[in-house]
């Protein structure tokens, strides 16, 4: 039932209007577009990484990062006493993000490859690393895998891009490239 009936109560036997033809027409050309966009900007723009992702759990992969964490801490920084992890240059890195924060610190080396591992204990987030435009959902039960390789060293802010909650503001984190 509805407040203003249509007169012409079988209106999907009614003609299309040519304007809204146009439209339904304009639509699909666009989505088409955006379609081969995906494709064209992996090859020539440089983004839609080609990454592997593997099923995990929390569990299995927060020990992953414990391991590396007991075996690379270098130093503590922060007022939380963060664990600055400097794994061995080529080898596998591990970065987990949580309500809210990402863990451990990272200190790669400018030029070596490194293939890092991200998944979330929770909630879906988003790892963004800044100022460069790098963005991968990180999310649970999921672990993704990049091939990274530095080629600037400095100090680099990871940033949640994914709402996850009251503190997504603040959900942030280090990697240095020395
Ligand atoms: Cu994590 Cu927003």
């Amino acid at each position: 039932m509805s407040l203003t009936p249509p007169s012409e109560r079988l209106w999907w036997k009614e003609p299309i209007e040519r304007v809204e033809l146009l439209w339904v027409g304009l639509a699909l050309l666009w989505a088409l577009i955006m379609f081969v966009m995906m494709p064209y900007w992996h090859i020539y723009g440089k983004q839609n990484l080609s990454n592997e992702a593997y099923r995990t759990t929390p569990e299995q992969f927060s020990k992953k990062v414990d391991a590396m964490v007991e075996k690379y801490t270098v130093r503590k920084e922060t007022a939380r006493g963060y664990p600055v992890v400097a794994p061995p240059a080529g080898s596998d890195v591990y970065l987990l993000g949580r309500l809210w924060e990402w863990y451990p610190i990272l200190e790669l080396e400018k030029g070596k490859k490194y293939r890092l591992h991200l998944s979330s204990m929770d909630w879906q987030h988003g790892f963004s690393l800044q100022p460069e435009n790098i963005n991968v959902q990180v999310i649970p039960g999921y672990e993704m895998v990049i091939t990274v390789t530095p080629n600037k060293t400095g100090e680099f802010a990871i940033v949640c891009n994914e709402y996850c909650g009251i503190n997504h503001h603040q959900m942030l984190g280090r990697i240095y490239v020395k």
